[in-house]
């Protein structure tokens, strides 16, 4: 398993290109099996996760071809010749559930196993369920698969979610693209990658509109077409690197970046004292100057603060002037880098969904391990700021979400490199 090692930095400047968001393509090539016709991404993410998806797809009898280096991801739901998305696969990648909708919508059925806990919660399905049984699909759990079926076809409903599930929107909204009749759904999820899916399906010519409000109406067709969609910019990826200046001093320009994407997120770091402008290639972010203050932040659905950028943001304040107190409430598990940046000096207490955290002067380097994505990169982050050496194993976390992160980081001047055992 390889490490990245990181030393303690001074200053950084420079640019960094930001990609493709990852959690827009893997709606995006689901969204491939609701039409005969190819559907090409670009300016696709070059990540494990995108490969993942890609096995999946291939794995139903779809076409998929990564052109000009993986950016561009071609797809075609015309050879499409089986509905089973095996547990081996989607126990890799809880985003392999979103080909439940555009199977049962293509297909009338679907047996899709479902995918199981991962480090950060149990991520149980039953609001893409609810909405699915609404539109008409009988959903069975049986060997750990949802086998689902829709004898008659799909029909378009009126639902209601409990929760602002960005997966049960992202389902529901593919499957209702194809139903007969409307579905109106109320509490959708608002993110920027389901404003990013709705409009790459109106380009395959479905009827949806209120995409980023609370309320999604999509007027049922009956088939897709074709398209060429690029993949909305990743305000994660964005936010992330945004951090590596806040924590290390400097000033870096973010290119890409868009404000409207991080609204909440920069709220925060200005709050901190980091300053944020737009530029016309993106973003630049600088530490005005002396540390940051402390500040408190509860995550929520977009237009909310991101808990995808949670972990990042905790490094940022383990070196604050005083005490921070970060509410993770969309996960139940999301604080396994707290006891990491512990190792690194940090003062960090727990509590259930609530994390204290004690600005201290200075972080140490230290032996370090990558538990989850966004908590991987939280410890680079954290590398930076750190008196001496850290040493982050398990980078394979990073490598699903992070596309050349140590030419990324050392493009503008961090000391970092990748060590293959
Ligand atoms: C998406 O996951 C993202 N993944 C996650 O990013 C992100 O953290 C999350 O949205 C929240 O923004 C992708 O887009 C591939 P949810 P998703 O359904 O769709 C509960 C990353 O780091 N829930 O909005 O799975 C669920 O358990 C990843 O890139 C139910 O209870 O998120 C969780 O507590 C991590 N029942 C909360 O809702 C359901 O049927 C949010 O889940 C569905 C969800």
């Amino acid at each position: 398993m390889d490490s990245i090692l990181v030393k303690g930095n001074g200053p950084l400047s420079g640019q960094i290109p930001i990609a493709g968001a990852k959690n827009a393509c893997l709606t995006l090539m689901p969204a491939a099996l609701l039409s005969e016709e190819p559907l090409t991404l670009t300016n696709a993410p070059r990540l494990s996760d995108i490969k993942t998806m890609t096995q999946l797809l291939q794995s139903l009898g779809a076409e998929v071809t990564a052109l000009q280096d993986g950016q561009v991801q071609a797809m075609s739901g015309h050879g499409v010749n089986s509905t089973h998305a095996d547990y081996d696969i989607v126990r890799k990648m809880r985003a392999s559930n979103l080909v439940l909708g555009p199977l049962l919508a293509r297909f009338g059925e679907a047996e899709v196993s479902l995918p199981g806990g991962c480090a950060i919660g149990a991520r149980p399905m039953d609001l893409h369920i609810h909405g699915l049984e609404a539109m008409g699909a009988e959903i069975e759990l049986k060997d750990g698969y949802l086998h689902a079926k829709v004898p008659g076809g799909l029909k378009g409903a009126k639902i209601e979610l409990a929760f602002a599930s960005v997966g049960a929107t992202e389902n529901i909204v593919m499957a209702a693209t194809l139903a007969k009749g409307t579905t109106v759904l109320k509490n959708a999820a608002r993110e920027p990658e389901i404003v990013d899916l709705c409009d790459c399906l109106r380009r395959m010519g479905a009827q949806i509109e209120g995409d980023g409000s609370p309320t999604i109406t999509i007027q049922g067709v009956d088939r897709l077409n074709g398209a060429t969609h690029p993949v909305v910019t990743d305000r994660i990826e964005l936010g992330t690197y945004m951090l590596a200046p806040a924590i290390c001093g400097g000033e870096v320009e973010l290119l890409g970046g868009r404000i409207d994407l991080v609204a909440s997120f920069c709220e925060k770091l200005d709050a901190a004292g980091i300053s944020v402008s737009e530029t016309k290639n993106g973003l630049t972010v600088a530490r005005k100057n002396g540390r940051v203050n402390a500040v408190d932040v509860t995550t929520e659905p977009f237009p909310g603060f991101p808990t995808d950028l949670q972990a990042q943001m905790m490094a940022l304040l383990c070196t604050a002037e005083g005490t921070s107190v970060l509410e993770e409430k969309i996960f139940e598990n999301r604080f396994m880098h707290a006891p990491e940046l512990t190792r690194m000096g940090a003062n960090i207490e727990v509590h259930g969904g609530t994390a204290t955290v004690h600005g201290v002067e200075q972080l140490k380097g230290a032996p370090v391990m990558a538990t989850d994505l966004r908590a991987s990169v939280s410890l680079i982050l954290a590398g930076l700021a750190a008196e001496g050496e850290t040493l982050v194993s398990r980078v394979y976390h990073l490598d699903r979400g992070y596309e050349q992160v140590v030419r990324k980081f050392s493009g503008v001047g961090a000391h970092i490199e990748r060590i293959t055992s």
